[in-house]
Order: C-alpha cells, then sequence, then structure tokens
C-alpha cells in the first residue's frame, strides 16, 4: 500500500494543470497518502525541492492558470545517473510514486524512473492535443477558447478593412487547435500539417472567393508550416485582397481553464492516485468517450496519434 506521493508538472504549461495537482493532493488527502508537491518538474524532483502538501495547499488553485508548482525543461533527465539521484532525494522524505502531468517527453521520464522501481503516472498536460490514445488532453480547451476569442475579434477588424487576415495557431505538428478554431469561427481555410498544405491552392481558393464577392477572409493555419508574414505578402499580390499575419504565441498557454478541462483534470488526478494505490505504474491518463482509463506509457508512445479524420473532412464539406 503506498504511504506517499509526489506530484509535478512539467515540460510546457497548460490550464487545468494546477487541477489536475489539486485532484492528486486531495484524493491522497482523503485516503490517508501523504503527498509532496514537487517543485520545477524533474529539475525540483533531483534538486529535493519539495512541499508537503495539506488540507490548505491546494485552495484556490482550481480555477488558475499555469503551474503553481512551476514547470521547467531538465535535458539531464534522460541520464540515469541523474534519475538515481532524484531517486535519492525522493527516499528521503518517503517519496514512493509520483504523478507527472506533462507531454509525451515528460511521459518519457515517467517511464523511465518506472523502470527504475519508482511507479509513475502520466497526465497529459499540453494545450498541443498531440497525445495518441486519448480524446482530449488537459488545458486544449482552453488554449481553443483563447483562440476562438482571438479570431472572433480578427474578424472584427478584417471585415471592416476587407482583408485576408492570417491566423499562426501552437500545436507542435498537431493541427487540432487550428481545426477546431477555424471551424468555431468559420474560417475561409484551415491549415495544418495533417491536411498538408499547398499554397497555389489556397491562393486559387481565396481569388475565387474574392470572385464571388466576399470582402475579407480568415486563414487559420498551425505552427512550424509556413512562414506566415511572407505568405501574407504572397497572397496579397497574387489575389489582391490587403493581407495581415498574426502570430498568437504564449497567450494560448494562460489564462484560467474552461469548466471542461476543470472536469478532465479533476478527473485524471483521482484516477491516477487509485492506479497508484493499486500498485500499479508505468501508466498513462486517457478520456476515451467518457472513460477515463490507465493505458501503459510504451504503448500509448508507439502508436502514431490518430487524429480525428471525421472533423477534418467536415471542414471540407464546408469550404466556400
Ligand atoms: P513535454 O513533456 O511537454 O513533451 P519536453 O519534451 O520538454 O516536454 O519534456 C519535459 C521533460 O521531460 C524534459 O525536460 C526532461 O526533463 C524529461 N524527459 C524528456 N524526455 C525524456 C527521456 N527520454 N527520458 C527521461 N526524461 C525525459
Ligand atoms: O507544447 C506546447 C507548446 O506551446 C507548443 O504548442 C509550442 O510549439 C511549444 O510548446 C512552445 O514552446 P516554448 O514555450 O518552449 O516556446
Amino acid at each position: 500500500m503506498v504511504k506517499c506521493i509526489g506530484v509535478l508538472t512539467s515540460g510546457g504549461d497548460a490550464p487545468g494543470m494546477n487541477a489536475a495537482i489539486r485532484a492528486v493532493t486531495r484524493t491522497c488527502l482523503n485516503k490517508g497518502i501523504k503527498v509532496y508537491g514537487v517543485r520545477l518538474g524533474y529539475k525540483g524532483l533531483h534538486e529535493g525541492d519539495f512541499i508537503e502538501f495539506d488540507n490548505h495547499s491546494t485552495r484556490n488553485i482550481i480555477n488558475r492558470g499555469g503551474t503553481f508548482l512551476k514547470s521547467a525543461r531538465f535535458p539531464e533527465f534522460k541520464e540515469e545517473s541523474v534519475r538515481q539521484e532524484a531517486i535519492e532525494q525522493m527516499k528521503k522524505v518517503g517519496m514512493e510514486a509520483l504523478v507527472v502531468v506533462g507531454g509525451d517527453g515528460s511521459y518519457q521520464g515517467a517511464l523511465a524512473l518506472t523502470k527504475m522501481g519508482i511507479n509513475c503516472i502520466g497526465l497529459p498536460g499540453t494545450i498541443d492535443n498531440d497525445i495518441p490514445d486519448t480524446d482530449f488532453t488537459i488545458g486544449f480547451d482552453t488554449a481553443l477558447n483563447t483562440i476562438v476569442d482571438a479570431l472572433d475579434k480578427l474578424r472584427d477588424t478584417s471585415s471592416s478593412h476587407q482583408r485576408c487576415t492570417i491566423l499562426e495557431v501552437m500545436g507542435r505538428r498537431c493541427g487540432d487547435l487550428a481545426v477546431y478554431a477555424g471551424l468555431s469561427c468559420g474560417a475561409e481555410d484551415i491549415i495544418t500539417s495533417e491536411s498538408g498544405f499547398d499554397e497555389n491552392e489556397l491562393i486559387e481558393a481565396l481569388k475565387q472567393s474574392k470572385a464571388t464577392g466576399k470582402k475579407h477572409a480568415l486563414v487559420v493555419i498551425t505552427e512550424h508550416i509556413t512562414d506566415v508574414h511572407e505568405l501574407a505578402k504572397r497572397i496579397e499580390a497574387a489575389t489582391g485582397f490587403e493581407t495581415r499575419a498574426n502570430v498568437l504565441g504564449h497567450m494560448q498557454r494562460g489564462g484560467s481553464p474552461t469548466a471542461r478541462d476543470r472536469v478532465l483534470a479533476t478527473r485524471m488526478g483521482i484516477k491516477a492516485v487509485e492506479l497508484l494505490e493499486e500498485g500499479k505504474g508505468g501508466l498513462c491518463i486517457s478520456q476515451q468517450g467518457s472513460e477515463i482509463v490507465g493505458l501503459p506509457i510504451t504503448e500509448v508512445l508507439g502508436h502514431k496519434r490518430q487524429y480525428d479524420k471525421g472533423i477534418y473532412e467536415d471542414v471540407l464539406k464546408i469550404r466556400y
């Protein structure tokens, strides 16, 4: 029976991480399990930067963006000797198991620690929605709503000035933020790495749209596909649409988590503690339909993420 658990947040922060920390803490305390917050991800684990949590520790954080435990990138954790030193720090306070909230890199760290005898459970904390085998990740819904808000505002000015407006959004190689936001806001075009990018096709579509009397256009594109400022110049030259490009950037990672993210983070945090209590490790938590399940990290990381083809097909059905 596990007596003491740690919780940390790692990699890029995501709204809802605080709700996950809170759920892990409360579930532990309700079960009589001691719980430590680990500051600054794996870096803090290595340095023994631990805070023992009580019933007051996670008050007033369910609604807050970011992560009050802070996050860090710590590539040194890939070295076994560094992980061994972290385990020594855990032993000093009797920490037997760990909940890691982060993306696929953080999952690798959790797996590596589990293989060294420390049961770890990963929670998908990333705005990108790029983790295989889970319908949604913690933070995706909040980031999506931030983008929707930005696109609605851009529509106002785009329409007033009869412009084409391009918005580049985050997601790394995952186009879900672009697709869901583009659909929500009636974008003329949505470009993702999954759908591929044909610049001539985009320009032809915008020309046609202009020819049918459209006076403005919104284009949403996932980061790392092309230089959007250069693209704007080429669109303007080829179509006659005055064009402006915007890169939304890190504001997508902040803000108060939506109800959907709070619920997801809370349910996943509870499940993580339950699995550790059963003596399980090397698992990550996924949402599959209405179920919250634990799946082997090795399996999940071995899968290529299956994006929701249906939603990408729907994008094409309502194009122009
Ligand atoms: P994310 O978790 O958002 O994908 P990163 O890829 O930066 O973000 O990973 C977060 C942290 O996880 C890294 O800084 C490192 O401490 C740890 N990590 C990443 N890959 C590994 C690995 N192969 N083995 C051990 N730890 C890892
Ligand atoms: O993984 C989350 C994310 O925000 C990605 O969407 C983006 O590509 C990356 O992190 C940005 O990383 P950084 O905060 O290190 O610039």
